[in-house]
């Protein structure tokens, strides 16, 4: 719809602010800046300073919409939700490697209805508008067209969250497939890959809905396929994910145990 339409634009504009900022802040290369929340997940001042950005703009443009971020929680309930990981990839932004982004997405109820995922440090922004297509710097993308898993590339989020013997489990599955393993410190990014075909397939076991609400509607526009993350639980608390290309996506469920329905 128009409305829709309109909030994208407004997002995109906010967003790539929002990236100038996190880049003025950014730390050199070497040893780690921040804290630790838990084991290994990391927290910089960025985060902070670039949510709260995202938040004032988003509000005083949109104060009847809702509102969920990363570090600030449901600020604001609505049936149109904006959902903000001001930095998607701390653990790669606090050693200065260029891994990282700003990832706003737009919800209508359970639907995912458009997506903005700015990466500065590599200079590309994703867009998606539900209906109207996925894109990459305003080009359209769609999912890889790879068929053979042994010709794949397959990439699985880590954190804390998921015991050791579960991630070597899947990594294992990936592997025994035949496909290549990854691991890039970024979700948001690692599902806007499967979008643009740059990866075959993405799987986290433990992951938030921040990470994913901007790369979900490029998912759908992209022709990718999606397990059902916001019905099983992701749009309240942490879920499963498996983004893949439509030609993988039931051999690499089965082989990993994670339904695409
Ligand atoms: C993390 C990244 C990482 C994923 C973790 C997330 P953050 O987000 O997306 O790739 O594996 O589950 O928590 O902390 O950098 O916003």
């Amino acid at each position: 719809s128009p409305a829709i339409a309109y909030r994208l634009e407004a997002a995109r504009a906010v967003v790539h602010d929002a990236a100038r900022l996190a880049m003025s802040m950014r730390p050199a290369a070497g040893g780690p800046v921040g804290t630790q929340k838990a084991a290994q997940d990391w927290l910089t001042e960025t985060d902070g300073a670039v949510e709260a950005f995202i938040a004032e703009r988003m509000t005083a443009l949109f104060p009847e919409d809702g509102f969920q971020g990363e570090e600030g929680g449901m600020a604001r309930e609505g049936q149109l939700r904006w959902v903000v990981d001001p930095i998607d990839g701390t653990s790669n932004y606090a050693r200065g490697r260029n891994r990282w982004c700003v990832s706003l997405g737009l919800l209508e109820g359970d639907t995912p209805v458009a997506g903005v995922i700015e990466a500065p440090a590599l200079r590309e922004v994703y867009t998606a508008l539900l209906g109207h297509g996925a894109f990459l710097n305003g080009k359209r993308i769609q999912a890889s067209p790879v068929k053979d898993p042994a010709s794949a590339m397959i990439e699985m989020g880590w954190s804390n969250r998921v015991p050791k013997a579960v991630f070597i489990e899947k990594i294992d599955a990936i592997m025994s497939l035949g496909a290549m393993p990854r691991s890039g410190g970024s979700g948001a990014l690692a599902l806007a890959d499967v979008a643009c075909g740059r990866l075959d397939g993405y799987i986290e076991i433990v992951i938030n809905l921040w990470d994913v609400a901007a790369a979900l509607p490029l998912l759908a526009e992209a022709g990718a396929c999606v397990s059902p993350f916001l019905h099983t639980g992701g749009l309240t608390g942490p879920a499963t994910i498996l983004a893949a290309n439509p030609h993988i996506a039931q051999t690499l469920s089965e082989a990993v145990a994670i339904p695409l329905k």
